[in-house]
């Protein structure tokens, strides 16, 4: 199998470039059903993700090229089918960003309940309540949610319990051609929600207040195939200026994103004790003292990101002092701390919070990937620690991160792909 074994003590300094969003590449696909015809999507991160998607997207009837590393060409004038089958969402849960689309295309969908994942349950209770309320009528068939509105979507409002992201995305893909005006209410502001907004809009869509808790959306009769470019992503761009921040290193200079969709997270960094130059989507960052510990809680954007929340326990698990992690989004997203553990960080993990003991330092161990985010924060620590590190399970790395390794190589770290023997299956 592949692990990433990095080894630690390189400071990290220089120049690096994020990919677009993955979070929000993913629902631009997905809203191209919208649009028969030829779509063109920019800045497209090369991750697993997204090759999963264009697979949903094939198995609809969509014809999707690949005219660059980051650009799709996305003909979805073919697209024929509303079945999305259950082994595509099993590997990802944001297939059922389709969901909307196909109601909004088709006034049907069939999507396979997703499955929960090493973070949460990932429900989408949400995504159903309010897309009921717009006349949708479901049924959940052998693990296949069977959606229909065999009266056509109707515009009303819809109050979200949670600022949900893909409840929010559904809700406004759902509503692009309803009799009337949607308003969703509680809305989730996340950049990649203005950014699918802004593609919609660019369609023909008629959509007012993305980024604001409350969202409006008028019915149009048609809309037309565009050409977008994604949003930079504001996750991965926080991810190296933490990787960073782990080791005392020159300026790391950080480009391609918007430093307002990191906003809280630079400040509470600031805080921390790192430098933050913000400029036209870049940031400088560099740190020389030592690392301030800072309570943190997760919350829906603007809050502080919950994708960031493993990376920053990993800087905070060498803070100079104690501090409170609480997370607020997801049930379980504290995987990563007991990987920690193994390197030597003392946390304890209380419900929802986790108290963050600061230590002198990390050791190198075997360790292995809980998620997404916390992979990428296990190679963080590895950076940190003292000795090698090997991070098992890096496909989840991999769904979401391109060139991560490459990357940090760039910039100094002693990281790298390795092929080692399958763990001996013990009987
Ligand atoms: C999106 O997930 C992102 N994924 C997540 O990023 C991100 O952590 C999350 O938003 C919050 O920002 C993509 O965009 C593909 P939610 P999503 O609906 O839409 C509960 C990453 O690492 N909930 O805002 O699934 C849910 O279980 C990933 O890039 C319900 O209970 O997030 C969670 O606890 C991880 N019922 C909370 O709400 C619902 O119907 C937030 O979920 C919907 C959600």
């Amino acid at each position: 199998m592949e692990v990433i074994r990095v080894e630690g003590g390189h400071p990290l300094s220089g120049e690096v470039t994020v990919e677009g969003a993955k979070n929000s590449a993913l629902k631009l696909m997905a809203a191209t059903i919208l649009a028969p015809g030829v779509n063109y999507l920019r800045n497209v991160p090369n991750i697993a993700d997204v090759h999963v998607m264009g697979k949903v997207l094939k198995c609809l009837g969509a014809k999707v090229d690949v005219l660059g590393v980051h650009e799709l060409r996305i003909d979805t004038s073919s697209v024929d089918s509303w079945e999305t089958p259950y082994h595509l969402v099993e590997q990802m849960r944001a297939s059922t960003a389709v969901l909307g689309p196909l109601i909004a295309r088709f006034g049907k969908a069939i999507v396979a309940m997703p499955g929960g994942c090493n973070i949460g349950a990932r429900k989408i209770d949400m995504h159903i309540l309010g897309l009921q309320a717009l006349g949708v009528e479901f049924n959940i068939d052998h693990g296949d949610i069977h959606a229909s509105a065999p009266h056509g979507v109707t515009g009303t409002t819809v109050s979200l319990d949670f600022a949900s992201v893909g409840a929010t995305e559904n809700l406004i893909m759902a509503s692009v051609h309803a009799k009337g005006t949607t308003v969703i209410d509680n809305a989730a502001r996340e950049p990649e929600i203005v950014d699918l907004a802004n593609m919609l809009n660019e369609m023909g869509a008629h959509i007012k207040g993305a980024g604001s808790p409350v969202i409006e959306v008028t019915g149009v009769d048609k809309l037309s195939p565009v050409d977008h470019t994604v949003v930079g992503d504001r996750i991965e761009a926080g991810t190296f200026i933490a990787a960073m921040a782990g080791i005392t290193g020159d300026k790391l200079t950080v480009k391609g994103f918007e430093p307002l969709h990191l906003g809280l997270v630079l400040k509470k960094y600031e805080q921390m004790g790192i430098s933050i130059e913000r400029g036209d989507r870049e940031v400088v960052a560099s740190r020389s003292g030592d690392i301030r510990p800072v309570d943190i809680q997760t919350l829906p954007f603007p809050g502080f990101p919950t994708d960031m929340q493993s990376q920053t326990m990993c800087l905070l698990s060498v803070a100079k002092g104690t501090c409170i992690i609480t997370e607020n989004v997801f049930e379980s997203r504290f995987m990563f701390a007991s990987e920690l553990q193994r390197m030597g960080s003392n946390i304890v993990i209380k419900g929802h919070h986790a108290v963050v003991h600061g230590v002198d330092g990390l050791q190198g161990a075997e360790v292995k990937s809980p998620d997404l985010r916390g992979g990428a924060a296990l190679v963080m620590a590895g950076l940190v620690a003292d000795g090698v590190t090997t991070v098992s399970a890096i496909h989840h790395i991999d769904r979401g991160y391109e060139g991560f390794v490459e990357k940090l190589q760039a910039l100094g770290a002693k990281v790298e792909r390795v092929q080692v023997p399958d763990p001996e299956i013990v009987e």
